[in-house]
């Protein structure tokens, strides 16, 4: 059995060891969300006050985490998890103020143009964000000058490149794992629509330890949905870091 202190990190993750560990795997829907998070905001210049847009924001932590330690105001968007769920989870961290939940689907955001100095999405842009025309959508909702902050599973070397997903990955993700794109991919992707200029583009340090560390910590304190999360330990093991990490990228609109 993992103990919780493999959770808690302070030399790597300070802010995010703060955080109880049993309440971010109530929250669990993925690879540890406020590492990813407090890694990506390092490249992120988010000032309090700010409006941010946390899109893709599941059952909340990442927007706890940007309304308690940054100071801003967040619409939590997502579309798998309710508002009235979310906002349970906003209200009972003592947020309730700072971050508004909305459900939203990310082709079809109810916003103002313009309305936000910051958009955030931590490991949700896999599954709506590839399409060439996603970027130049949904900037449209950031004011010029706004920051894009995005972080998702992401692979050291481009499968179109590998010529077909490896066998490990393919097993347990399926095709799906074709949106795991490089940091490059997406620096390309991204900065050819010549609306946004990419301020950093690079595979997160030690990011394939840290999903071990996490699934393993969800498969032993989360006995019932063990099954789940065992091939992903199996994945991740079988990759040994070879492939699989998380690209963190940040830009701001032009
Ligand atoms: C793996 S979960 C991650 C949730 C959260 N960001 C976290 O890290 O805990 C992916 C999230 O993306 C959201 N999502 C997927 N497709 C979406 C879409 N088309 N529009 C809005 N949200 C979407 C889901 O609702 C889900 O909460």
């Amino acid at each position: 059995m993992t103990s919780f202190d493999t959770l808690v990190r302070p030399d790597r993750y300070p802010l995010s060891s703060a955080y109880d560990p049993a309440w971010l795997l109530r929250l669990d829907m993925g690879p540890h969300p406020l590492w990813m998070l407090e890694d990506l905001v390092r490249d992120l210049d988010l000032r309090p006050g700010a409006r941010v847009l946390d899109l893709g924001s599941g059952k909340g932590a990442t927007s706890v985490f940007l309304a308690r330690e940054y100071g801003v105001q967040v619409v939590a968007a997502d579309w798998w998890v309710g508002a009235e769920e979310a906002a349970e989870v906003f209200a009972q961290a003592g947020v309730g103020d700072q971050v508004e939940a909305v459900r939203a689907e990310a082709h079809a955001l109810p916003f103002e143009k313009e309305s936000f100095d910051a958009i955030v999405s931590v490991d949700a842009f896999e599954y709506f964000g590839t399409a060439d025309s996603y970027l130049p959508y949904l900037v449209r909702f950031l004011r010029p000058g706004g920051l894009l902050g995005m972080a998702t599973p992401g692979m050291t070397r481009e499968v179109r490149e590998l010529g077909a997903i490896p066998a490990h990955i393919k097993e347990v993700v399926g095709w799906e794992a074709i949106a795991w794109h490089t940091p490059e991919w997406w620096r390309f992707q991204w900065e050819i629509t010549e609306l946004v200029e990419v301020t950093s583009a690079r595979l997160q340090e030690g990011g394939w330890q840290d999903w071990l560390l996490w699934a393993r910590a969800c498969a032993d304190h989360d006995p019932e949905n063990r099954a789940s999360h065992q091939p992903v330990i199996d994945m991740l093991v079988a990759d040994g870091g070879e492939h699989l990490g998380f690209t963190l990228m940040t830009a701001r609109k032009r």
